[in-house]
């Protein structure tokens, strides 16, 4: 950890893709990696894989480069991969189920315990080893089960009423499909949101292809 105990933004953003690439070498056989070799593959500089290790405590040995095995659990143990997150996915339709279905949560250290609609056809219609809960059950599903985390797959204009009640039954931790900004509105330092917009990857993607 860095002195302040702060880990930079960047360097978060980074872990996952490390975690990523070091599972693919296990699966390809490899056990050890020179610190070249992986930053050829992950397309970094050798010195900012080191500098980016070094941010908690530094990984591999001069000469040796790194164990992939033992790098990889380090990693995940920095991202907190052993530990299980509850999550509840809120928004049934297309969007969400897809990502209720097609997602390894466990991978990631999460587990969903619970899927909710607000469409009174979905309640009880089953997703993979579950069934759809109709969002009355919310509440008394949050007292009971202590969710930590919230996937939000409704439309923008139901996402604030949702948020505030979730953020009322004590959930802190937001991954946040629908097109409603979540940041702004909750400045609160104990929360916090991913938001995922598959748009702007593709705008970037449009950018980079007329601009080649
Ligand atoms: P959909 O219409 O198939 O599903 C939305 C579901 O949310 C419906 O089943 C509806 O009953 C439910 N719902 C609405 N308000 C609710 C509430 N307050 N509580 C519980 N359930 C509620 O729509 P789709 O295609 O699944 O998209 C969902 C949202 O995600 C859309 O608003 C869309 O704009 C957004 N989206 C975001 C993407 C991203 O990259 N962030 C990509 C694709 C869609």
């Amino acid at each position: 950890m860095p002195k302040d105990g702060k880990i930079s933004n960047s360097v978060i953003r980074r872990l996952p893709r490390y975690y990523r690439f070091l599972g693919e070498l296990q699966e390809e056989g490899i056990t050890k990696i020179s610190s070249g070799e992986l930053s050829q593959r992950m397309k970094l500089t050798a010195s900012q894989i080191r500098q980016d290790l070094n941010c908690f405590g530094g990984f591999g040995q001069q000469g040796y480069g790194y164990n992939v095995s033992e790098l990889r659990a380090e990693i995940g143990g920095i991202i907190g991969t052993d530990k299980r997150l509850n999550a509840i996915l809120v928004g049934a339709g297309n969007l969400g189920k897809a990502v209720a279905l097609h997602l390894n949560f466990e991978n990631c250290g999460c587990k969903l315990i619970g899927v909710f609609d607000s469409n009174p056809e979905l309640s009880n219609t089953p997703i993979g080893n579950g069934k759809i809960l109709s969002i009355s059950f919310l509440e008394s599903f949050c007292k009971a089960n202590k969710p930590q985390m919230a996937i939000l797959c409704i439309p923008k204009e139901s996402a604030k009423e949702l948020c505030d009640k979730l953020v009322e039954l004590g959930i802190r931790s937001f991954w946040n499909f629908s097109h409603f900004d979540l940041n702004p509105e909750y400045g609160d330092e104990d929360i916090v949101v991913e938001n995922v917009h598959l748009g702007d990857s593709l705008l970037t993607l449009a950018y980079k292809t007329n601009n080649r």
